[in-house]
């Protein structure tokens, strides 16, 4: 099954995973490293990235979900928050695309509310054209083009989580 105009293959994502996975690990030798993952959309990145990490880690998630009430202001509603203490841990926070990064600057802030010894940002995607938050990010899969992707746990109306591949969303019945 193709759906829309493929954009990055399985082949790139599994390439782009073990160079982030490479990079966490040195980074994270000797912490305390707590990796969560925000759903839905991270959902296959980051059980794809926590394998082939090589550090000694714990996970949790936040489920988090934006509507867009305007072109400019997102309201965040999250479903599910850290159950885990996270006072003394070194939380990598991961997701699936920044965009306007409301989200996860949002989350961020929760975050450090609650004082983790270190809090650092992975994303698979990055769509910096779009920013109107400025949030700090660690680590970046692929910085990519104003396009609306589908794919890899990326959906379109809660539809086409499942393909393997990154797809530039075309209208599809
Ligand atoms: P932000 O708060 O605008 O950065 O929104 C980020 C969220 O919007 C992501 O976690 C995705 O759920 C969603 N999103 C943004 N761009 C895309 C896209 O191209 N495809 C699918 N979801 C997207
Ligand atoms: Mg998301």
């Amino acid at each position: 099954m193709v759906v829309g105009t493929p954009f990055l293959t399985v082949e790139q994502i599994q390439k782009k995973n073990r160079e982030l996975a490479d990079m966490i690990s040195a980074d994270y030798r000797g912490k305390n490293l707590l990796a969560v993952g925000i759903l839905k959309g991270a959902f296959i990145f980051f059980s794809d990235l926590v394998r082939l990490i090589r550090v000694p880690l714990t996970i949790d998630f936040i489920i988090a979900s934006s509507y867009l009430k305007a072109e400019t202001s997102g309201e965040i509603k999250v479903h599910y928050h850290l159950r885990e203490d996270i006072s003394g841990k070194d939380v990598l926070l991961v997701e699936d695309i920044v965009d306007t990064g409301i989200t996860l600057n949002y989350l961020r802030e929760r975050i450090l509310n609650a004082q983790p010894r270190s809090l650092k940002i992975c994303t698979f995607l990055n769509k910096k054209e779009r920013r109107e938050v400025d949030v700090p990010i660690d680590y970046v899969g692929f910085e990519i083009p104003n396009k609306f992707v589908v794919g890899y746990g990326l959906d379109y109306d809660n539809k086409y989580r499942n393909l393997p591949y990154i797809s530039i969303f075309k209208n599809i019945a």
